[in-house]
């Protein structure tokens, strides 16, 4: 953990590293302004913290999302049915299906931004209906239309999401530094977010989920949509890393490849019904003759086309 501390530090700005210092209450003298030597008290410093604090990295709840019995209509719609479905902390479970079988009415009932019909939602042991808050505090979501404060500049709303979560002020600038690089949104810092194109809004909205502490629960709608091959890839690669450190991730995705080489699991909507679930050897062998996760996908979603 140090050593990733020590690298991110390496990688700040000079104001960024003024920051810290103050927030470490790190005094800069006329020795210490030169950059090393602030690094180093500001490494030595954050080093005695981290070995006083009690850092232990908190675990998640078995299961970390818990849908039960789940239904949603819009008026004579039934947009989800009967929906029973859970991610465990070290998952990365897909959501896959047609366009309109239910999946973002999925995610926004899991959210909290719409209230399900029937049905309970538990986020890390909080029922939704109950302790709406705490349940949401523990979930990063990820919007299929990405929308966010224009007004805002990048920076300044990642500051502003840290401190709603309650970020220390610490972690709050270590995690943006991380995460600016790791979605390299440096140039973008203080650009306007209405001002942002398509995929460096998503890279924000990103960088916004992991301003918390890990390791996450995330509801992704597809995440990967608008980004381009680096940032596709990044975020992939995350993702794999956070799933070994015991997050639990819910992602729905159209491309399939993707799904296939990233998911642990999968649940395969059709018209609001689950029409097949389990990894993907146990797909193949719930639909004979099939080779991959497309034509699972497409066999249980109206068969496969002829060529
Ligand atoms: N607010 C709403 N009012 C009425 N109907 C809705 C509403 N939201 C969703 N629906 C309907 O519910 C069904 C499921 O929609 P949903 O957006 O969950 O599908 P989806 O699986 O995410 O599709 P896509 O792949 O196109 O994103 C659709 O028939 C949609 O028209
Ligand atoms: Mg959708």
């Amino acid at each position: 953990m140090i050593s990733h501390e020590r690298e991110i530090i390496n990688s700040m700005s000079g104001p960024e590293l003024i920051r810290l210092a103050k927030a470490l209450s790190v005094p800069f003298t006329k020795r210490t302004i030169k950059r090393s030597v602030m690094e180093q008290s500001l490494y030595e410093t954050l080093e005695k913290i981290r070995k006083t604090s009690d850092n232990e990295l908190c675990e998640l709840k078995t299961p970390a999302i818990n849908i039960l019995e789940m239904r949603k209509d819009f008026g004579r719609k039934v947009a989800v049915r009967n929906l029973k479905l859970e991610v465990n902390p070290g998952e990365i479970v897909g959501l896959v299906g047609p366009n309109g079988a239910g999946k973002t009415t999925t995610l926004r009932v899991l959210t909290g931004i719409i209230k399900p019909t029937n049905g309970t939602i538990i986020v890390n042991g909080h029922r939704m209906d109950k302790n709406p808050i705490e349940a949401k505090m523990k979930i990063g979501y990820i919007p299929e239309r990405p929308t966010c404060y224009p007004s805002l500049k990048v920076r300044e709303y990642l500051t502003f999401i840290a401190r709603i979560y309650n970020v220390p002020r610490v972690d709050t600038l270590l995690r943006i530094r991380e995460y600016v690089t790791r979605f390299q949104l440096d140039e973008f810092l203080n650009s306007y977010i209405g001002t942002l194109s398509k995929g460096n809004l998503q890279r924000t909205l990103l960088a916004g989920i992991f301003v918390r502490a890990p390791p996450f629960i995330l509801a992704l709608d597809e995440p990967i949509y608008g980004l381009d091959p680096r940032g596709a890839w990044s975020l992939k690669a995350h993702l794999k890393e956070l799933k070994k450190q015991g997050s639990a991730i819910l992602i729905s995705t159209h491309i399939l490849e993707v799904a296939e080489a990233l998911c642990d699991r999968f649940y395969i909507m059709n018209d609001g019904d689950i029409v097949g679930m389990g990894t993907l050897d146990e797909l193949k062998i719930q639909c004979p003759d099939t080779r991959n996760l497309e034509e699972v996908f497409l066999t249980l979603t109206g068969g496969i086309p002829e060529e």
